[in-house]
């Protein structure tokens, strides 16, 4: 196991899987949201050029289901490690969810966007969600009255934040990655990269990952139940 101290710079990026414990679904699991939808009907812009009130419906619902999610042990672990390391941690999320900001992490990329924020397709002005009237179909901008979108990528666009993602990825003594397949990318790309840089690579993750040849150090389980043990373990022992 690697030795992690104070110093370590520390890279975390998560995938669906730490928030499954929260009760929201991921994406390729059994009964995951791409079972009941296809990608190309509700995520692509051209989707939602083609149908915006089923693209809207979807993530209005999506929303809602994030405002009623709690963060898990995996999440609150997180904040931890966060608050123990202060500047040398950085966390990347592929999640639209908010709920490691909620569980009180700071350093946060939200690489594929939020569901609790919107913007307009003409202004470009960015809204929270909780300002807008959900009740229309298609919700207008409070601005210029263009049509907003939610301010999500989709499959197509590129992802938000990749020059700040890739000198973080250069300068990482761990990379870890929790709770994602390793199928969509660039993010499925990030553990090869980081390694390339010299970082050394853990994975949790509840079944084993497309890009685990990249991986040094694999955990198979739950994130709620393993990132408590190992991060209190990297706590303690740098302690002694
Ligand atoms: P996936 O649904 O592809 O993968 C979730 C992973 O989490 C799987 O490998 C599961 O085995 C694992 N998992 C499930 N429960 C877990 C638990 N309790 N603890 C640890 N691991 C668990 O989700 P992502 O990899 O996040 O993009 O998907 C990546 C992107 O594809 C998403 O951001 C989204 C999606 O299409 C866009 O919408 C652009």
């Amino acid at each position: 196991m690697m030795k992690v101290t104070k110093d370590t710079r520390v890279l975390v990026l998560t995938g669906a899987g730490i928030s499954a414990e929260s009760g929201l679904k991921t994406f390729r699991d059994a009964g995951g949201l791409w079972e009941n939808h296809r990608v190309e009907d509700v995520a692509t812009p051209e989707a939602f050029r083609r149908a915006p009130v089923m693209v809207w419906n979807f993530y209005k619902e999506r929303w809602q289901q994030a405002l009623q999610a709690k963060p898990n042990p995996g999440h609150l672990a997180l904040a931890k490690l966060e608050n123990w390391l202060q500047d040398n941690f950085h966390l990347i999320t592929q999640n639209v969810d908010g709920l490691h900001t909620a569980a009180g992490n700071k350093r946060v990329i939200e690489m594929h966007g939020s569901l609790h924020t919107c913007f307009c397709t003409r202004c470009h002005t960015r809204f929270p969600m909780k300002d807008i009237n959900l009740e229309e179909d298609i919700p207008l901008c409070p601005k210029c009255k263009g049509m907003l979108r939610p301010d999500v990528v989709w499959f197509g666009e590129v992802p938000y934040h990749l020059d700040k993602i890739d000198a973080l990825l250069h300068n990482c003594d761990v990379f870890m990655v929790v709770g994602t397949s390793g199928v969509v990318y660039p993010a499925a790309g990030f553990v090869m990269t980081a390694r390339y840089f010299g970082a050394h690579t853990i994975a949790v993750n509840l079944n084993p990952m497309e890009n685990s040849e990249f991986i040094d150090e694999f955990y198979q389980g739950k994130a709620g139940e393993i990132l408590p043990r190992l991060i209190d373990e990297w706590i303690n022992s740098a302690d002694k």
